[in-house]
């Protein structure tokens, strides 16, 4: 049974993180006038309502986007990719509207440069299809994302990224997705894989990072932001971290250049954040 749904967190301090991050992997993918494939596991509904119930009931997005908007004229070069995307859908200035990572890629779809999306509950695929209508270049599959994503993997062209991004509602998710990711790379080498996970207190998370390592992967960067206790009252969620498995290797300067302004917005624990580091090397 799926019960989780993205409407409650769109927009949080995690989202921010890893929007970010793949805003950054679009970037690159852009940079080279060839073609690229997106492929998401786990793409939810594509676009989120700020003003909606499920925003309003948790109001997690005040303190993630919400914090970064108003001060958004001044942010660093890096964030242009991501926050042009939040203004060209709130055009009025005020935030009302929040893109998922599908719209994120969708924005820089066209003609060679295809999205394949996966998402499972009925309603929020649902969902994902209303979102996606004005972008011709997206195949949508209501599937489970492991399999759909396995079963069209290498692109014809070789280049391209997943993003693995579940809600770890099972908590096998930590353990099959190092499993997953090494079966990938065995067909394509040179797939670039972020995989975002939540820092918790119980530390499941860390069969994930042990998993890794252990199938062997090499070439993965990572990134956790971590916040203070007094910002995380339920005490489940740390914090935020992205894997990158074969990272463009601007990555690592980009976030470098960017995380002081964001730490500084979101009130991130630096002691116990990192950046941005090659935590598996090559
Ligand atoms: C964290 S949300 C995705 C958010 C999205 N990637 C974003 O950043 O905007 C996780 C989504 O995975 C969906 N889901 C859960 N299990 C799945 C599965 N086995 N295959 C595909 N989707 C699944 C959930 O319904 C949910 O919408």
């Amino acid at each position: 049974m799926l019960s989780y749904q993205h409407g409650f967190h769109a927009g949080n301090f995690a989202d921010v993180h890893k929007h970010w991050v793949v805003s950054r992997l679009l970037e690159h993918l852009c940079a080279k006038p060839k073609g690229w494939n997106w492929y998401e596991t786990h793409a939810g509904r594509g676009r989120y309502d700020l003003t909606g119930d499920q925003a309003r009931k948790t109001g997690e997005w005040q303190h993630g986007i919400g914090r970064l908007w108003s001060e958004r004229a001044r942010a660093p070069d890096v964030f242009g990719a991501y926050l042009d995307v939040l203004d060209a859908l709130n055009p009025g200035g005020e935030l009302k509207c929040y893109p998922g990572s599908p719209l994120l890629a969708a924005h820089r779809s066209h003609p060679g440069r295809e999205l394949v999306l996966c998402e499972l509950h009925p309603q929020e695929f649902s969902q994902l299809r209303h979102a996606m209508k004005p972008f011709t270049h997206c195949h949508l599959h209501h599937r489970d994302g492991f399999e759909g994503v396995s079963a069209v993997v290498p692109p014809k062209s070789g280049r391209g990224a997943v993003l693995v991004d579940p809600s770890y509602e099972h908590k096998d998710d930590f353990t099959r997705i190092p499993r997953w990711a090494d079966a990938v790379l065995g067909r394509w080498r040179q797939a670039l894989i972020a995989i975002w996970y939540p820092v918790l207190e119980r530390p499941h998370h860390r069969d994930l990072l042990m998993g890794l390592k252990a199938q062997g992967i090499r070439n993965v960067w990572r990134s956790e932001l971590i916040r203070p206790a007094e910002e995380d009252p339920s005490q489940r969620m740390r914090g935020s971290g992205m894997i990158v498995v074969n990272p463009p290797w601007k990555l690592a300067d980009e976030i470098e250049q960017g995380w002081d302004w964001l730490a500084t917005r979101l009130s991130v624990d630096r002691a116990h954040s990192t950046a941005s580091e090659m935590w598996i090397p090559e």
